[in-house]
């Protein structure tokens, strides 16, 4: 038979599949989905990828009946554990819009019109944390990506201003730093990292990295070349001294890069404002709107104060680039370790806009009042206890008695009845349970049903 070439991208009925595409989209962004999965995975699978294709109305089936509800729904409000998620109906219908209409978001060549919407969004959070007005990035895909992209940057920068290399590089973190910077730094990028003790709730301040510093040999000290602050620690919510911390970089010239992945939002409310207090003097800074902004997966802000530093380290040269590279354009494949790049920021952008930033810091104020909230009802709990304070919209607690076991027990009931989700945890050795706040849905009541849970 001869090839249709119309077969794969002129379909007949295409219409209608996307019709029923954008149905089944209004119905997710406008219905309650159960936390839970509703089912298992189907077993055996059912075998859809054949020679003649299966259609695109059974496919459609297969993934509504079959494989949509076995997966866990990380906009309920309910959905507790780890970083949830929370995009507004309006950040998940304009990437349904961005997927369909293959825009290259790697250059202005190809991209202007997304890469200045996406510019303006980076902007508004530059604006927040008061970076300086050449201060600039790009949409990558998560904090891991975005952490290791500073990182690397932070590297090159000090290989190309320093009159000698050290024998290892290095870069102080804490314990509660994210696992997404150690193993860039251990794994990928071949560096030591030295361990600055944390406070009593974790928290790198000035004076512990004073003290460490001081105590290391010189050739350790003059490896260092930067400095990660967590602006949100995973585990516990809690903001690291970045003013402190910040002012020991600056004094050694060494990168400060600020880790808000998580708790990055919360420079959008004025009831935390002052605990990011040094934030204007980071070198790098991320966040994840796929976190606490409200926007689909898969979106981490990177920003740089001097976006040059990370153009020369991450911008790809070969012969086929010269036409993207000739002109100083704003090409954001040049800002971290991508080249091809869907314009993942434009459904935070499109929300932010419609919405309007007044409506993200309020959403944001809300969830730390729901946590503050929460954390009341454990304090005043007679079977729980509050383990660490935190700063932000993570509450980390205790049921006395229990060992682990009963938290995993306590936790796969919960989403079985279709509960909630939470996992267990630890803290310092302690078992404990934790749970995090990022959906403006979720209310005070649904904190007390799960703290009933443990009883
Ligand atoms: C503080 C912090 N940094 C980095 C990351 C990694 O981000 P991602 O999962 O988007 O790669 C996380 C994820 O929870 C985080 O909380």
């Amino acid at each position: 038979m001869a090839p249709d070439p119309e077969r794969l991208h002129r379909p007949a009925g295409v219409d209608a599949v996307v019709r029923a595409l954008a149905d089944m989209t209004v119905e997710r962004v406008a219905g309650a989905p159960a936390v839970g999965p509703v089912a298992p995975p189907p077993s055996p699978p059912p075998v859809t990828v054949t020679a003649e294709g299966i259609g695109a109305d059974r496919a459609l089936r297969v993934w509504a009946e079959q494989l949509a509800p076995a997966c866990i729904a990380v906009d309920h409000p309910r959905y507790l554990a780890f970083i949830p998620g929370a995009p507004t109906p309006l950040a998940g219908a304009f990437d349904m819009l961005v997927g369909a209409s293959s825009i290259y978001g790697g250059s202005w060549m190809e991209g202007a019109g997304a890469v200045l919407a996406e510019n303006e969004a980076l902007r508004w959070i530059a604006d927040l944390a008061g970076l300086p007005e050449r201060a600039g990035g790009v949409f990558v895909s998560g904090g891991t990506v975005g952490n290791l992209s500073a990182l690397v940057a932070a590297r090159e920068h000090a290989r190309h201003t320093r009159s000698a290399v050290p024998a290892r590089w290095a870069v102080c973190v804490t314990e509660e730093t994210h696992s997404s910077v150690v193993q860039a730094l251990r794994t990928v990028m071949d560096v030591d990292a030295v361990l600055v003790p944390g406070d009593a709730r974790g928290r790198m301040t000035g004076a512990a990295m004073r003290a460490t510093i001081d105590a290391l040999p010189a050739e350790r000290r003059d490896g260092i070349f930067a400095v990660v602050a967590t602006a949100g620690s995973t585990n516990l919510g809690v903001v690291d001294d970045i003013a402190g911390v910040g002012e020991i970089a600056r004094a050694n010239g060494w990168w400060l890069h600020v880790d808000g992945a998580y708790g990055g939002a919360g420079l959008a409310a004025p009831s935390v404002r002052e605990l990011y207090a040094g934030v204007e003097h980071a070198d790098s800074f991320i966040v994840d709107p796929h976190k606490w902004l409200f926007s689909t997966f898969d979106c981490c802000a990177l920003l740089y104060a001097d976006p040059a530093r990370a153009r020369a380290a991450h911008m790809q040269h070969a012969d086929y680039l010269d036409a993207l590279n000739a002109d100083a354009d704003w090409n954001p494949s040049d800002y971290a370790i991508h080249l091809s790049r869907r314009a993942r920021g434009l459904p935070f952008w499109f929300s932010l806009a419609a919405h309007g930033t007044d409506a993200y810091r309020d959403a944001i104020e809300h969830t730390l009042a729901v946590t503050r909230a929460g954390a009341e009802l454990v304090r005043a709990a007679e079977h729980l206890d509050l383990v660490v304070e935190s700063d932000l919209s993570v509450i980390v607690f205790a049921r006395s008695g229990w060992e682990q076991a009963d938290y995993a027990r306590w936790s796969a009931d919960l989403l079985r009845r279709q509960i909630g989700f939470l996992v267990p945890t630890r803290h310092r050795g302690r078992p404990c349970a934790r749970l995090a706040v990022v959906n403006p849905l979720t209310t005070a009541d649904d904190l007390r049903e799960i703290f009933d849970s443990l009883r």
